[in-house]
């Protein structure tokens, strides 16, 4: 379902018919405002969240940001934008019983915990709660000219969003602590450098080479990627004895799914595998 704020349009798996399996493609759609997310951004993003969850044909999800508008006249063209942060006009006037309601129902853990695998498409600004909104993906690609940073501390605040969790995880504590602390943006470069994009590509290709990683996990068994999906979180929540115990335990059990059998026998047969989901 699209609302104004977020446009979903499922685009087909090459191989696979549209019933059972597409790329969702969320585009956050305020391009005047940076796609700034405010509460009709949030609301769209985490019922896209439960639409996609009860959608089996939902393979993976892309989010990006709605590209620029032409400058009106007389008007300076505004800049590429993943999202520009959290709508900072939405903060003014707010003490902490105003916002709490909404922090503890945010868009980011929605997406967090989607069981479905994300990719977060960064041409330009992600800054503040954009950047909050990749890290929240599973895997970030992002154009030459992206930039990531979270400002938070100039407005008095720090990130609301997971920021600092997920930060301190992917880039490391010191370089997480100088990100928050100083505000300062890094370019696609150093965000390349530091793991927190897989790839970095020129923007006129961005749109290309994540469909060609997006199409490619979609072809794979949609249950056993749910699977590979909680194996690898789980080195997030658990230290590395549990974490290969809970690994194991995934492995093991998926010896009694089609799938597993389906993919084993494709290959001796040199056959493509065509998968049940379970
Ligand atoms: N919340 C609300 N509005 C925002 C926004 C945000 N986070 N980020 C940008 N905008 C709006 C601007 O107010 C402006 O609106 P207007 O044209 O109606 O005045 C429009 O988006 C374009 O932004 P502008 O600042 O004019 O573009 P720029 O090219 O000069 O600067 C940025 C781009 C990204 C450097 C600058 O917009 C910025 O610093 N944004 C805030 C980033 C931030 O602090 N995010 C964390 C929020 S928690």
């Amino acid at each position: 379902m699209s609302d104004d704020a977020l446009i979903v349009e499922n685009i087909p798996i090459e191989g696979i018919s549209p019933s059972d399996g597409v790329v969702s493609i969320w585009t956050l759609n305020r391009p005047e405002k940076l796609n700034a997310l405010n509460s009709s951004s949030h609301e769209a993003l985490k019922n896209a969240c439960a639409d996609a969850e009860s959608d089996d044909s939902i393979r993976v999800i892309i989010i990006r940001g709605a590209p620029p508008l032409p400058a009106a006249e007389g008007k300076k063209q505004k800049p590429a934008a993943f999202a520009a942060g959290a709508d900072i006009s939405e903060f003014a006037g707010k003490n902490s019983d105003d916002v709490r309601p909404f922090f503890e129902n945010n868009a980011w853990e929605r997406v967090w915990n989607l069981s479905k695998p994300t990719i977060a498409m960064v041409d330009g600004f992600a800054l503040g709660g954009g950047t909050e909104l990749a890290l929240s993906c599973d895997i970030r690609i992002a154009s030459n000219r992206a930039k990531f940073g979270t400002p938070e501390i100039n407005l008095g605040l720090i990130p609301g969003g997971g920021g600092t969790q997920r930060l301190s995880n992917i880039v490391g504590y010191g370089k997480a602590m100088e990100m928050v602390m100083t505000g300062d943006m890094i370019d696609a470069d150093e965000a390349l450098r530091l793991g927190l994009v897989n790839a970095v590509v020129e923007p006129e290709k961005l749109e290309n080479f994540t469909m060609i990683m997006a199409q490619n996990i979609g072809k794979k068994s949609p249950y056993t990627i749910k699977v590979a999906k909680r194996a690898v979180r789980a080195a997030l929540d658990l230290g590395m004895t549990d974490g290969i115990l809970a690994e194991r335990s995934e492995f093991v059990a998926l010896f009694d799914t089609e799938d597993k059998e389906i993919g084993v026998q494709a290959f001796l047969e040199r056959k493509e595998a065509k998968w049940k989901g379970n």
